[in-house]
């Protein structure tokens, strides 16, 4: 399967599946990284690798829609068959939703349905959870609402801070976030009815 990830960041997670798909045996390839800000550091990251990747940035469109509406045509110039949005900070319209639904999957620092949104570190804290964790899941109309394809837990120890928890969820993000492309792009985890349905 031919894949695309879009970032806004650094793209850490976007670099691990970079590396993962390199392995002859991963079922993916990245083909292409877009992202909607030109100084996102994970641009040069991924060029570095050898992987076409540019900025369609927001700014530079008079609207949402035509915003998405080039996002959606870089996507289908790239053959792109699954979307990974890999720290896209930018909520994505129903009808670019719709058009992708099965197909496009996101990484989120929570266990969800736990902490939904901005800030899950901070909002683990608060709660006082002694379990955190990340999750990928299968994009869908509500935010980080979409049916889960695959969670990884860490614990929250005594002194945590917002910053040690965002280093100890980030290193299994990475990992997890490799191991569901991998589910959907076999066929073995795959959104059906609203739910993930998986097989061996
Ligand atoms: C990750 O924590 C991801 O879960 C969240 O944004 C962060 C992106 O980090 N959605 P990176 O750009 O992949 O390094």
């Amino acid at each position: 399967k031919r894949v695309a990830v879009l970032i806004s960041g650094r793209g850490s997670n976007m670099s691990a599946l970079i590396e993962a798909a390199k392995n002859a045996d991963f079922p993916a390839e990245i083909v292409a990284v877009i992202a909607n800000k030109s100084d996102a550091g994970g641009l040069d990251a991924a060029r570095a690798q050898g992987i076409q990747a540019y900025a369609i940035p927001n700014r530079d469109y008079a609207s949402k829609q035509q915003h998405e509406t080039a996002v959606s045509e870089a996507l289908h110039a790239a053959k792109a068959d699954i979307v990974c949005l890999a720290g896209y900070m930018r909520l994505l319209s129903p009808e670019f939703v719709r058009e992708w639904e099965g197909k496009m999957l996101n990484i989120h620092p929570s266990l969800l349905p736990l902490f939904r949104g901005l800030h899950t570190h901070d909002q683990a804290l608060e709660a006082g959870v002694r379990v955190h964790g990340c999750t990928v899941h299968f994009v869908t109309a509500g935010m980080d609402e979409g049916p889960i394809i695959a969670q990884t837990a860490v614990p929250v120890k005594t002194g945590d801070t917002a910053d040690s928890l965002t280093e100890r969820v980030l290193s299994v993000e990475h990992e997890t976030y490799a191991r569901a492309l991998a589910l959907v792009a076999t066929g073995k985890a795959k959104m059906e009815n609203g739910r993930t349905v998986f097989s061996d």
